[in-house]
């Protein structure tokens, strides 16, 4: 029998509670299967909700030893327990009680790693979102903030190092091989920023000054044997300081900051309070086992938790729907201090297609991950109206739309305008837990702006179309450009109301060049980019003063997340190609034009490549004016779910078989140039992390990609050569992935010898798992990646415990491998099912992500549906199934 559905939680039925916590005392007795956790806590009647009604707490997996109010048990009568909810009442009159509450725990046993478990010996915490009451009995939400002291009780020898958030008060040995540490934390917070870490560990520390000179103390936490990998994210923190200092106005607050790598977690890293806790894939990196992309992941992981400490730390949620709060805001800082690094290093000349390379990788994401979220059963605003398990609120709409949401505003209101509006926000609400539209109000107010309309961007779902047609009169000279805006409907959502959509835009004169902007009624023509704020369903702007029929350039540096319907043919795309002065916008322009001839083929109504198309992509390649990590952008395929997406009835055979056509096309007419791109794009040297060897690196690797996919033998030979030879990842890895497009002895000893050689590097090998999980079939005569995949779980080095390795081998097929996982016998999905069931005994949020894959099943073919469905029901009807999973599934079958 499956278990009963969770209640759905709505958000408009917030309250706050009558009774708060003012401080809370944490002693641990940490032991692997029974760890005692004593909490001692004061908690005061809440003014906000007048003090009247019982003390709520939450508590869950947790044995509880004793409970005592004042220093005496409650009355039986006094105690109601409902679930999880644990409620006390307070008879007297006392504004103020102390609750002390024993609990016993046991980390061993907690497979889901939320709460406090065990990895590789030692103990840790993830408290985000409900975490904390695995721990101890507590208000476990957002808006109880609290002041924290921890004491650590441990076994010396096995936990050497006893963490918590704060600043360390005291530590020293006790009886029987034991030791402690007392750590108090000076700011307020709430319950799901607490953090403990008890295990054998070394730092690398740095000491640095604040820019108000005050001297605080970094510290990198990992095992012994990992610390050579550490620098890059040392460096990446210090960064992240200056950066937040410079452009914020914002200080560590704390004197010692501290970044913890720990193998097993279900996210990327949490921002617990001056205890940083990260999923080692993004802190790990030297170039022996690290890409590029690895290094500039790490960078922008570290800063995205820093700027955690003001945004969502400082200033938090009142509640889990604020969620887009801080991390809508966080990523959108984490984005621009990415942008800025990018751009310090490429130099005054670089730093326009330096950003705009970031802008592209981001939009990629967006348009991958949360364009199809916000077409599908699990479509919300950025800040949801109801769920039934936060944890699957943790999307791309709330951080990655929520980020475009606030650069949006940023863009409405200028550097200095959202400056200001950031300043006040702090000034207001420091210290406090707050909600979106706290912060709305603070950028209007700043701005002495009326921002109400905007903050439908906040309660409606979807991806909103925007239309645009432009009409040309010689007679006057004039460009007249209407502008359209429809959301389509989406669950619990049919009527929407027309939003603020900032439309950054240029015209392109015929010889390519930008003309300068003159709107009707305007004394004389300004910038060649310029912002139009579409605010209702139509509207139309009149440029005058052209002396030809210009080129209309739209949304710019993707200045609002909707999709844009725009009638362009195929010489027109062709001529942004090579001639939109906005790098985003030229790359788009490749992107359409390719998504053109892909959906094309892949639905039948083309059969040969454009050789127009042909010279618009060799034209790009060759363009040595460009910097290489935008070539490197602009000749990629637009990405397979993306693509999906944007057909009406979603064939992933059919689209795979289009994207096979195309890129083994341009492989082989192309192969000549690639060839000697391949070798002008050489880094001479010892490895670096640099911008700019990174680009050339990234393009070096897609020729080869193109070569081995067109099966050409010399560039084989190149792959072959550089996979014995590379002496960093990138490159290592770079020509492992073209070696593995092809069948046969080369690939299979290529995988060998890495698997070989990186046999004591789990994270290494999480990218050989996903290199063969993620494979395409480039003739009839391969394997299917199903069974590659099946056999690789038998791995000694694969482990369903460990989220990186599922991740890697279970969630690339999954999610990343659509023409492979939705083979047409349905193996792929009765696979699914098969593991998500399995996931879903052990660790609900990684089952739910994994669920996540066939949320939008109803946009396949009929064929496909019907082989998905049964599967669907089969995983609603599991026995045990959690909140999590049954709600994933339970919205993808109503
Ligand atoms: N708050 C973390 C971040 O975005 C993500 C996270 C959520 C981590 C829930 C763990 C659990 O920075
Ligand atoms: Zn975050």
């Amino acid at each position: 029998m499956r278990t009963e559905q969770a209640p759905t939680i709505q958000r408009v039925d917030y309250q706050p509670l009558a009774w708060s916590v003012e401080r809370i005392d944490l002693h641990f007795r940490l032991e692997p299967t029974g760890t005692i956790v004593t909490n001692r806590m004061v908690c005061v009647r809440n003014p906000a909700a007048a003090g009247v009604g019982p003390i709520r707490l939450w508590g869950e997996a947790l044995e509880r030893i004793s409970l005592s109010i004042d220093g005496v048990e409650p009355s039986a009568g006094a105690l109601r327990e409902n679930g999880s909810l644990l409620e006390i009442d307070v008879a007297g009159p006392e504004q103020s009680v102390t609750l002390e509450v024993v609990t016993r725990v046991n980390p061993k046993a907690n497979t889901t790693l939320s709460g406090l478990y065990l990895s590789n010996g030692g103990f840790f915490t993830q408290c985000e979102a409900e975490g904390f009451r695995r721990i101890t009995c507590f208000p476990d939400r957002p808006d109880v903030m609290a002041r924290f002291t921890v004491t650590l009780d441990a076994d010396r020898e096995a936990c050497p190092v006893l963490l918590s958030n704060g600043n360390l008060l005291e530590q020293g040995d006790l009886p029987d091989g034991r030791h402690y540490a007392k750590w108090e934390d000076p700011f307020l917070k709430p319950s799901y920023l607490f953090a403990l870490v008890a295990a054998k560990l070394v730092a690398l520390e740095r000491e640095v000054e604040t820019a108000s000179g005050r001297k605080v103390l970094l510290q990198v936490w990992v095992e012994e044997g990992n610390l050579d990998r550490c620098e890059h994210a040392m460096d990446s923190l210090i960064h992240s300081m200056r950066w937040d200092e410079t452009t914020f106005g914002l200080e560590l607050d704390l004197d010692r900051f501290m970044i913890v790598a720990v193998a097993d977690f279900n996210m990327g890293a949490m921002e617990n309070k001056g205890l940083n806790i990260f999923n080692t894939k993004f802190v790990l990196a030297k170039p022996d086992t690290a890409t590029d992309i690895d290094y500039e992941n790490v960078e922008s992981v570290v800063a995205h938790e820093y700027f955690h400490n003001w945004t969502g730390n400082r200033v938090t949620c009142r509640d889990w729907f604020q969620l887009t709060l801080k991390e809508g805001l966080t990523v959108f800082r984490d984005q621009q201090f990415s942008a800025d690094m990018l751009a310090r290093a490429a130099g005054p000349e670089g730093a326009a297609s330096a950003r705009a390379v970031k802008r592209i990788d981001d939009v990629r994401v967006l348009r991958a991950a949360q364009f199809p979220e916000d077409g599908g059963p699990m479509a919300h605003p950025i800040r949801p109206d109801s769920y039934q398990e936060i944890n699957n609120f943790y999307t791309a709409t709330v951080y990655e739309k929520g980020a475009e949401v606030i650069r949006m505003l940023h863009t409405l209101l200028g550097p200095e305008g959202f400056r200001n509006g950031m300043d006040l926000y702090f000034s207001y609400h420091d210290g406090c837990a707050v909600t979106c539209d706290d912060f709305v109000d603070a950028m209007a107010e700043a701005n002495g702006r009326d921002l109400d309309q905007f903050m439908h961007w906040y309660s409606q779902s979807g991806t909103p179309r925007l239309r645009a047609a432009g009409a040309w009169d010689a007679a006057s000279g004039s460009y007249t450009l209407s502008l359209s805006q429809h959301t389509p409907p989406t669950p619990g959502e049919a009527e929407k109301q027309p939003l603020v959509i900032p439309v950054a835009l240029g015209l392109i004169g015929p010889d390519g060049r930008d003309c300068a902007l003159q709107l009707e009624g305007e004394a004389q023509p300004g910038a060649t980019t310029r912002v139009l704020a579409l605010n209702s369903a139509e509207q139309h702007f009149r440029f005058v003063g052209l002396a030809a029929e210009p080129v209309p350039s739209l949304l710019r540096g993707f200045s609002a997340p909707v999709i844009l319907e725009l009638d362009e043919d195929d010489a027109r795309l062709a001529f942004r190609m090579a001639h939109d002065s906005d790098p985003f916008n030229r790359w788009d322009a490749a992107q359409r034009y390719s998504e053109r001839i892909i959906l094309a083929s892949a639905g039948g109504t083309m059969q040969a490549v454009p050789e127009a198309f042909v010279a618009a992509f060799r034209t790009l390649l060759e363009d040595t004016a460009l910097d290489p990590a935008f070539r490197a952008q602009a000749l990629s395929m637009p990405a397979e779910g993306f693509l999906l997406e944007r057909m009406s009835v979603a064939d992933p055979q059919a689209l795979r078989a289009a994207l096979v056509g195309l890129t083994r096309h341009l492989g082989s007419v192309l192969a000549g140039e690639w060839r000697a791109l391949f070798a002008a794009m050489q880094v001479p040297g010892e490895y670096r992390y640099h911008p700019a060897d990174a680009g050339r690196r990234a393009l070096a690797n897609l020729a080869l990609r193109y070569l081995a996919a067109a099966g050409d033998a010399e560039g084989l030979a190149l792959a072959q050569a550089r996979f014995d030879a590379a002496t960093n990842m990138t490159e290592r890895f770079g020509a492992l992935a073209a070696l593995a497009q092809v069948s046969g002895a080369a690939r299979e000893a290529a995988l060998q010898a890495f698997h070989q050689r990186y046999l004591k590097d789990p994270l290494v090998l999480d990218k050989w798992f996903a290199l063969q999980a993620g494979a395409w079939r480039w003739s009839d005569a391969a394997e299917p990646t199903v069974e590659r995949v099946h056999a690789l779980m038998s791995d000694p080095a694969f482990s369903l415990s460990n989220p990186n390795k599922v991740y890697a081998l279970l969630g690339t097929f999954f999610r990343a491998n659509a023409g492979e996982f939705h083979a047409a016998d349905g193996s792929g999905h009765v696979f699914w099912a098969d593991q998500v069931i399995a996931l879903n005994a052990t660790n609900p949020q990684v089952a739910s992500r994994m669920a996540r894959a066939l949320e939008n099943w109803r946009r396949y073919t009929p064929e496909l549906q019907a082989s998905i469905r049964p599967q669907l029901e089969r995983v609603l009807a599991a026995e045990g199934l959690s909140p999590d999973v049954a709600e994933v599934v339970g919205k993808a079958l109503s």
